[in-house]
């Protein structure tokens, strides 16, 4: 509570005033009565208090070494998949160790200071509303300082260096993870806009035997991949075609999408087998309606209109692989699908 009279009499800027009586008098004010203080060390640099900073600067030093360790592993480890190799499996467990050694070197070093080093005081205070005038706010700044003193990072240049060293990576740690905030979403090397398929890749069946014209029949599909290393396996889940051969008759009466007039080869046709409602399997072909149907929530499809859905939660076609045969007569793709498989996701342009 503040005391006006007092606060006349009361010269902060008195240079009898020792910094410790400026601390007294704010607390005073503000209803804070200091029952006890009393330093750590009544004598600097005991034997006992080098121990203990050494033990705080190690601590500190665990800190900036863990954290530049964070910083390393966040730039240079590998975590990508990759089929065969492990050392990405480590990625995210390694930055959550060295984050956690950090900031327990932190916290344990702020401990030990302020239980070991710092003067023992104890204080009780009164809750006041008022607002502060000019002399409290001086008497608070006062304090402050008091506070700082009473760390003795001024007189302990251990200490100092250490938490320099400690905080310095302690603040690139803690502002390294923003790096993936100004990752480009919509960059085209994002694997959600690619499949395996490219231009000149066979389409192939599961067992990686490549189709020819003449191999599906009239009203039938196939389920292709992508002719590449892995591209059956789950690395390319992403990639699986129904290879649809229309009879003669319902191909005559095939809609295409604009941008796609050649995108068929004769009367086949190739798309994405991922549902774009949730991306299961559509591989239910009706051949009397020609629809592909989704077995999971009933989507349709209907295959002459450029599988346009008909039926269902799905909103978006299926995509449509652009196809062409080698000089060998093997189907390959013309190149990989124009837009991205599946259901829809954020970046999706
Ligand atoms: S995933 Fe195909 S309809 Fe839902």
């Amino acid at each position: 509570m503040s005391d006006s009279t007092t606060d006349v009499e009361f010269d902060p800027k008195d240079p009898n005033h020792s910094q410790f009586d400026l601390v007294r008098e704010g607390a005073r004010r503000d209803g804070v009565e200091i029952v006890h203080y009393q330093p750590r060390f009544a004598v600097a640099g005991t034997k006992r208090e080098k121990r203990i900073e050494r033990a705080i600067a190690f601590l500190l030093l665990l800190t900036g070494l863990s954290a530049l360790a964070f910083i390393v592993i966040y730039v240079a480890w590998p975590y990508k998949y990759e089929q065969g190799y492990h050392l990405d499996k480590l990625y995210t467990p390694l930055l959550g160790f060295t984050m956690g050694l950090a900031l327990f070197g932190l916290g344990a070093a702020i401990i030990v200071w302020v239980k070991k080093l710092m003067p023992e005081e104890v204080a009780v205070q009164d809750r006041h509303d008022n607002n502060p005038d000019l002399v409290e706010r001086q008497l608070t700044a006062a304090t402050l300082m008091s506070a700082l003193d009473e760390t003795g990072i001024k007189r302990r240049p251990l200490l100092k260096g250490a938490l320099a060293l400690g905080a310095a990576p302690l603040g690139i740690m803690a502002i390294m993870p923003l790096g993936a905030l100004i990752k480009d979403p919509h960059s085209k090397d994002e694997p959600l806009f690619h499949t395996g398929f490219k231009e000149g890749v066979r389409l192939v069946r599961q067992d990686g035997t490549p189709i020819r014209v003449g191999e599906v029949s009239a009203g039938g599909l196939e389920t292709v991949f992508p002719g590449i290393p892995e591209g059956t396996t789950l690395k390319y889940a992403d990639s699986p075609t129904l290879l649809i051969h229309l009879r003669e008759e319902d191909a005559a009466e095939f809609k295409p999408r604009k941008g796609y007039e050649n995108a068929h080869y004769g009367n086949y046709f190739a798309y994405s087998k991922i549902c774009t409602h949730a991306g299961c399997p559509a591989s239910l072909y009706e051949q009397q309606t020609n629809r592909l149907l989704c077995p999971c929530h009933q989507s349709q499809f209907d295959v002459k209109d450029s599988c346009r859905p008909i039926f269902g939660p799905a909103t978006r076609r299926l995509p449509q692989l652009p196809i062409t045969v080698d000089e060998e007569g093997y189907f390959v793709a013309k190149s990989d699908f124009k837009e991205a498989i599946g259901p829809a996701f954020w970046e999706r342009p």
